[in-house]
């Protein structure tokens, strides 16, 4: 079963795309076959994973529909790792689906018609907002990961993105669950670290990933080399960290 899973956060610049990068390649060096889905018009995970933005066969052609999934992936120097490319236009076709009838369903429906099964897990890269194209990678998913990076306010933009999942719940994808919590830009000498994961742990409980991703420059040079970490630096305990929540995830 292949299982679809939306990284989502409005709050931008909390490790979302990070995330997604390496999570799925720490997932493919386990043997399984992972699909990222590049939602965000910043095309982030597109150049962090060594491509370039998609002109014609990427992720807004696919969703509305004018070319098929095969058309629209490309592989990545993780073997495993496939990609389906983002782009600026991409804010664009949020814009035109505005006014569309089951605006809420385009990736669904565009999901629905391909063949997914030769993948074990599709990631999703959300965009830092709750609009349409976020709203659509949540009602496609069967799961989110929410990555809460430990600042204050953390915790505050979370109770109000739990309750944007829920709607969601109740409209249009009873399906969809909160499949896990990471902490992002962890560093545990820092009180203020130490605290969001104590209110983390009493807010989420379970949920909560016992995996920290720390603050790790590896992490944040990788993608100007357009490889996840575990090609850049396979030692740092950045891509130690990702390769521990691959393991949580694999096992949830
Ligand atoms: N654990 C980490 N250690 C150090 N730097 C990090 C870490 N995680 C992310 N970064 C850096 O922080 C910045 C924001 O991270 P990222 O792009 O993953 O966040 P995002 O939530 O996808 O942002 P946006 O909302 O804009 O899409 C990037 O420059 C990234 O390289
Ligand atoms: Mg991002």
């Amino acid at each position: 079963m292949t299982r679809i899973l939306a990284v989502a956060n409005q709050k931008g610049g909390v490790g979302k795309t990070t995330t997604v990068i390496n999570l799925g390649a720490s997932i493919a060096v386990h043997n399984k076959e992972v699909l990222v889905i590049d939602l965000d018009p910043q095309a982030n995970a597109t150049s962090g994973l060594g491509s370039e933005e998609a002109d014609v066969y990427g992720v807004h052609s696919f969703i509305s529909g004018e070319h098929s999934l095969e058309e629209c992936t490309v592989k990545t120097e993780v073997e495993g790792l496939y990609l389906v490319r983002g782009a600026r236009h991409l804010a664009g076709t949020e814009i035109e689906l505005a006014s569309q009838e089951h605006r809420e369903f385009f990736l669904t429906e565009s999901l629905s018609a391909s063949n997914l099964s030769k993948y074990d897990y599709v990631l999703i890269d959300c965009p830092p907002s709750l609009g349409l194209l976020t709203i659509n990678a949540l009602v496609a998913a069967d799961g989110v990961i929410l990555t809460v990076q430990s600042e204050y306010y953390a915790l505050e933009g979370l109770s109000h993105l739990v309750d944007t999942i829920n709607r969601i719940k109740a409209h249009w994808n009873r399906a969809l669950s909160i499949f896990g919590v990471v902490l992002t830009m962890y560093d545990k000498r820092l009180r203020l670290s130490r605290e969001v994961e104590e209110e983390a742990n009493e807010f989420l409980g379970d949920v909560l990933f016992k995996t920290r991703i720390p603050r790790n420059v590896r992490l944040s040079e990788a993608p100007s080399f357009g490889k996840p970490v575990i090609l850049y630096d396979a030692f740092s305990s950045g891509a130690r960290s990702y390769m521990s929540l691959a393991r949580e995830v694999l096992a949830r």
